[in-house]
């Protein structure tokens, strides 16, 4: 067997752990599958582990690793974008390939760390970073490189959709549900970040760049967490037929002006019971990805834990052991004239963001104003004759067409909860049909909106 790939792990959290025990359960077949020996020479750890095989170099000072002579790949599964920003840093200024989990750090600084990268003639590969398990990074920039892509969207955070199917399903508290998802290792190390919606837009704004070559653009993802949801209107929402979810999109769009531009943004939506992204359960992940000529396909499976992020860090590590050995072999590529091979042989590898570094393109981000989503509004309002058709008035003349509309018993003495569905709506005409609303005398309490995508 050719030369071993020498691994350090920095981080034994779950799933620093899960990639340790999923090299050691399946490492004939990472053998078999590679022709090479996989050793985990280092790991990075802040207090000494017994339960660690003591061929295993335990370090705290992670910086070292990462310029070990001993290491060929560092897996970066430490989290957060101060420490990880400079252990990745470090590495890569040293010639290793790096392996990371960490989308927030990609989201917001991938643009200089893949330059950096590039220019180092090393590869940072991030399957991990996003839908936990499911090969999305890979399918996207491979196995669809010939497709032009129109829009994704996805349910891309394991631990929100754990909340919202076990709030509907059981009526639980959503502090209950969240602690269970935390004790199970799916949530963030900050939970804010998955109820909040910003772990989702870190990951959509990963994908968007690859479905549609452009730089990371993190600050432009419109962003709404599932922390307002209540169950009244997960039930609403199914009494009519919809489901909530909370959902990443990434849209190519034509404006009014006739210029291109791309929603990106992550919300929860209702979306048709029937669709396929409404039966995605639990800490299952899903994103459905539009494409031409292929049209509409679906990538399923865990979107956080132990073992399904751990089978994306090691995906990874064995592109990386055939990248290591064409290194050592292709005496050839040295020669190559292309410009991006003159970088060396990583060129041979699918470049960081699928699309040529010089072919990103500045698409325009469009503003949150200028979205548009059907919607689902919840009106509570004195029950006084003229009301609802107040309410209607004012949606029509504001061009918005209603698709459907409820109105339940008086829930307190004298008070009327009132549900419409919208069909698609600009924004900000939204925006100011709600604000007449609430101004409205008989309108009692904040008018509850939620978006409501039919793509999906
Ligand atoms: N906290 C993340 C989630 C972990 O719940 O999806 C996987 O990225």
């Amino acid at each position: 067997m050719s030369k071993s790939i020498k691994l350090a792990i920095l981080g034994l959290g779950t799933v620093g752990t899960g990639v340790i025990n999923l090299i050691n359960d399946n490492l004939a077949e990472l053998k078999r599958r590679s022709g090479r020996d996989i050793i985990i020479t280092e790991v990075g750890t802040r207090r000494q582990r017994d339960d660690i095989d003591p061929t295993i170099m335990q370090n705290s000072d992670l910086m070292a690793i990462a310029a070990s002579d001993n290491v060929d790949i560092v897996i970066e599964v430490i989290g957060g974008t101060t420490l990880a920003k400079d252990i990745i840093t470090h590495a890569i200024k040293h010639g290793k390939h790096v392996v990371t989990a960490n989308k927030a750090l990609l989201a917001e600084h991938g643009n200089e760390i893949f330059a950096l990268a590039e220019a180092h003639n090393v590869h940072v590969a991030y399957e991990a970073a996003v839908a936990g398990g499911i090969p999305i990074i890979k399918v996207m920039r491979e196995a669809l490189a010939a497709n032009k892509i129109d829009w994704l969207a996805g349910i891309i955070n394991g631990t929100g959709n754990f909340i919202m199917t076990e709030m509907r399903d059981t009526g639980r508290p959503f502090a209950d549900v969240l602690a269970e998802a935390q004790a199970l290792g799916y949530a963030e190390a900050d939970p804010t970040f998955d109820v909040e919606g910003i772990d989702a837009a870190h990951k959509l704004a990963l994908l968007a760049s690859i479905a549609f070559g452009m730089p990371l653009q993190f600050d432009k993802v419109y962003c709404e967490g599932i922390t307002e949801i209540t169950l009244q209107d997960v039930n609403y929402a199914e009494q009519l037929g919809y489901r909530i979810k909370h959902v990443g999109f990434a849209v190519r769009r034509t404006n009014a002006e006739g210029e291109e531009g791309i929603e990106l943004r992550v919300h929860p939506t209702l979306i048709p019971q029937n669709a396929l992204l409404a039966n995605v359960n639990g800490v299952k992940n899903a994103v459905l990805v539009n494409s031409h000529p292929l049209g509409q396909t679906l990538y399923y499976g865990d979107g956080a834990g132990a073992g399904a992020t751990a089978s994306a860090v090691m995906a990874d590590v064995m592109d990386l052991v055939r990248v290591l050995g064409c290194e050592r072999s292709d005496s050839n590529a040295q020669s190559n004239t292309d410009a991006y091979s003159q970088k060396g042989q990583i060129g041979h590898h699918v470049p960081h963001l699928s699309f040529m570094p010089e072919q990103l393109s500045n698409t325009p981000i469009l503003r949150a104003e200028q979205m548009i989503t059907g919607y689902y509004l919840r009106v509570h309002a004195y029950d006084n004759p003229g009301v609802l058709a107040d309410i209607t008035r004012i949606l029509s003349d504001a061009g918005i067409n209603i698709d459907a509309i409820l109105q339940k018993p008086a829930h307190k003495v004298g008070q009327v909860p009132v549900i419409i569905l919208t069909l698609p709506v600009v924004e900000s005409q939204m925006n100011l049909a709600i604000e007449k609303i609430q101004n409205l005398a008989a309108v009692t309490d904040k008018v509850v909106r939620i978006r409501l995508d039919e793509l999906a």
